[in-house]
């Protein structure tokens, strides 16, 4: 059994749909209810067996590593006051040196941002989780991927059927077989024109791939929205390692944007029903 030892978190992004608040504060600090949005990918990773953390960070983000780091003043002053409870919120946020941080200097698309990690991945399989695609789960999302991916091998990518009219905003499968809820795909379209797409079953942001996707990222020109693009490597790769798609049971918000932030943070506080049974 291959197993799932790193993931690569791609955080470099400016935020820029959450100005003026990122300005100062990394999106990805920015709490769903009770809690930073990163916290949840990471924690996902971890239930998933994960043990090797890669941020792929922006200079001027470094509150974002700061949130895993050790706070030993104010581990020091909680545990004077007593403030037990609080003392374990910020020391289970503890990464250590589990976590390593890589720069992205240039936003040249999310394919650059993980090849800049690629020394760190080394030649196994690895994960991908993009912070933005909040996923609320019975099963966390990554625990469902591998134990699908275990099954059947090669890369594989979440997936959500969008419908026709949202699915060029997204990489979109080329699915040729369907067993339960895991798809066959011979190729992955990024950000096709509607019309032609070749289904509505859009990749989200969960991935395992497999170490060679690393050497295709290097070869991979600039595509869709003149952006390094993953899935472009992913598709190319796939011609000799497979793609597999999973739709996963559960339920995914777009916290890329402010209505879907506030849609996950109703429903993360009870405010807004959860629909956990079909991929959403
Ligand atoms: C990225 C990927 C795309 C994927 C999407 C999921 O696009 O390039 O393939 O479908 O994330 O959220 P972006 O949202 O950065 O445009």
């Amino acid at each position: 059994m291959t197993r799932l030892k790193t993931a690569v978190f791609p955080v470099a992004g400016l935020g820029t749909r959450f100005l003026p608040v990122t300005k100062s504060v990394p999106k990805e600090l920015l709490p769903v209810h009770d809690r930073p949005l990163i916290e949840y990918a990471v924690e996902e990773a971890r239930a998933a067996g994960i043990e090797h953390f890669i941020f792929v960070n922006a200079p001027s983000k470094q509150a974002l590593e700061d949130h895993f780091r050790a706070a030993p003043v104010l581990e020091a002053d909680l545990k004077s006051k007593g403030k037990h409870a609080a003392l374990a919120k910020i020391r289970n946020t503890v990464l250590g040196d589990a976590l390593k941080v890589v720069y992205q200097d240039h936003a040249l698309g999310l394919g650059h941002a993980v090849l800049c990690a690629k020394h760190l991945v080394g030649d196994s399989a690895f994960a991908v989780l993009l912070p933005d695609d909040f996923l609320l789960c019975d099963t966390p999302c990554m625990t469902q991927m591998v134990e699908a991916w275990q099954s059947v091998g090669g890369n594989m990518v979440a997936t959500v059927d969008v419908g026709r009219s949202a699915v060029s905003a997204y990489g979109c499968l080329n699915v040729t077989s369907q067993r339960g809820r895991v798809l066959s795909a011979d190729g992955v379209i990024e950000k096709p024109d509607a019309r032609h797409a070749p289904s509505t079953h859009a990749v989200i942001g969960r991935y395992i791939l497999q170490g060679s996707v690393m050497d295709a990222l290097a070869r991979t020109r600039p595509g869709a929205g003149n952006e390094i693009q993953l899935t472009d490597a992913i598709a190319e790769d796939s011609k000799t390692s497979g793609l597999f798609g999973l739709e996963f049971a559960g339920q995914r918000f777009d916290c890329g944007q402010p209505a879907g932030f506030a849609q996950a943070t109703m429903t993360m506080a009870g405010l807004a029903p959860a629909r956990l049974s079909l991929a959403a």
